[in-house]
């Protein structure tokens, strides 16, 4: 209902104009935000999702690109997300592309970006990840390159990012899957991503920091193989999977929620059974998910976790109090008493 009245607001206005004051708001009264859209879950234990490297207490976390900055971490830790992922955040603060740079598709329930990357630079986001109260939710920090940075020095942004960032959150991305920063795709290239993993061996030697690798549903769908091959290669947490897709007819940047979902599913549907014999591999699934059933349906195809950003826009917070009811409903169908039990018997389950 809340939510209902504040999109009414929001959607009148120009949809990054409405992103940058809701980001202001949910900054400056991150409790009293948080409480009115119906806080946070109670039996975290009931929902918490294992990974191999980390826990989440809920099974669905907030992608990239939604709070770039860090600057509302206090709220979004107050309600169900089992994760909060910030950034992307490149070494140096930069403006990003042209305004207007992101649309949004009600009807479809789909938004188009072309930011590139618009944020505060490094040391600022490490500022504002360091006086936020994280409350025990995991914070991951996903990491790109400096649009000035060229492709041979990638590598470079990369390892100082890595640097930066690698004992203050819980785990890292390296996002080579923006369509909005010129290049940066390439760097999906099996020798570019080598490279970049290459430079960061010495510096992962220093921690246990999981790293994963963010990929975009436009890659062909037998390069997949390759992709999960490197992730074993460099000893990676795992691959986030996908980022936006391009449709021209739409316009230039990246296509987000709806209109991704069956894209986006098909890629994670590959890597699931690419991954399938490499459990030590982990899959965060996002693109397009937008209710239980989407939760479910990943689930049923051996994922465990995932994230959101377009529904959380268009739904707002009820969608994970949506997702919650979905699963006390099967937990209350098969009896098992909380997520690990129902996604240790998932197989058997309707
Ligand atoms: C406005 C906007 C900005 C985004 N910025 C980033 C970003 O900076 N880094 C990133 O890895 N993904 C970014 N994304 C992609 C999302 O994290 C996510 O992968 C994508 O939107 C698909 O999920 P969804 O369908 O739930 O929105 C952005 C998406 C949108 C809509």
């Amino acid at each position: 209902m809340l939510y209902d009245f504040f999109k009414t607001v929001a959607f009148k206005m120009d949809a990054e104009k409405a992103h940058e004051l809701s980001i202001k708001a949910l900054s400056s009264f991150p409790r009293t935000m948080a409480e009115a859209f119906g806080g946070d879950l109670q039996d975290k234990e009931k929902y918490q999702v294992d990974l191999n490297t980390m826990s989440w207490s809920f099974p669905v976390g907030l992608a990239a690109g939604l709070d770039k900055n860090a600057k509302a971490i206090d709220f979004f830790a107050r309600i169900p997300f089992g994760a909060i992922e910030v950034g992307t955040v490149t070494p140096v603060g930069q403006v990003g592309n042209p305004k207007p740079r992101l649309f949004r598709y009600l009807k479809e329930e789909s938004l188009r970006n072309c930011m590139g990357f618009n944020n505060d630079g490094a040391g600022r986001v490490l500022k504002n990840i360091l006086s936020s109260e994280r409350l025990g939710k995991v914070l991951g920090v996903n990491l790109g390159k400096n649009k000035d940075t060229s492709a041979e020095n990638a590598h470079l942004d990369y390892l100082s990012l890595f640097k930066t960032f690698k004992d203050n959150c819980d785990y890292l991305v390296i996002n080579v899957s923006s369509p909005n920063t010129p290049g940066l795709r390439d760097l999906q290239r099996h020798e570019s991503m080598r490279e970049i993993f290459e430079s960061l061996e010495e510096e992962r030697e220093t921690c246990s920091t999981p790293l994963f690798i963010k990929i975009s549903p436009d890659l062909p769908l037998d390069s997949l193989e390759g992709i999960v091959d490197l992730a074993r290669e460099f000893r990676l947490s795992g691959i986030i999977a996908t980022n936006t897709t391009i449709m021209e007819e739409r316009g230039s940047g990246g296509i987000s929620g709806k209109l991704l979902s069956k894209k986006g599913k098909i890629v994670r549907d590959r890597l699931l059974e690419l991954m399938a014999d490499y459990p030590d591999l982990d899959l965060i699934g996002v693109g397009g998910i937008s209710c239980f059933d989407d939760v479910w349906d990943f689930w049923k195809k051996g994922g465990k976790a995932c994230q959101i950003y377009s529904s959380f826009i268009f739904q707002g917070p009820d969608v994970l109090f949506e997702i919650k009811s979905g699963i006390d409903k099967k937990l209350k169908e098969t009896g098992y008493k909380n997520v690990k039990e129902l996604l240790k018997n998932i197989k058997d389950c309707k």
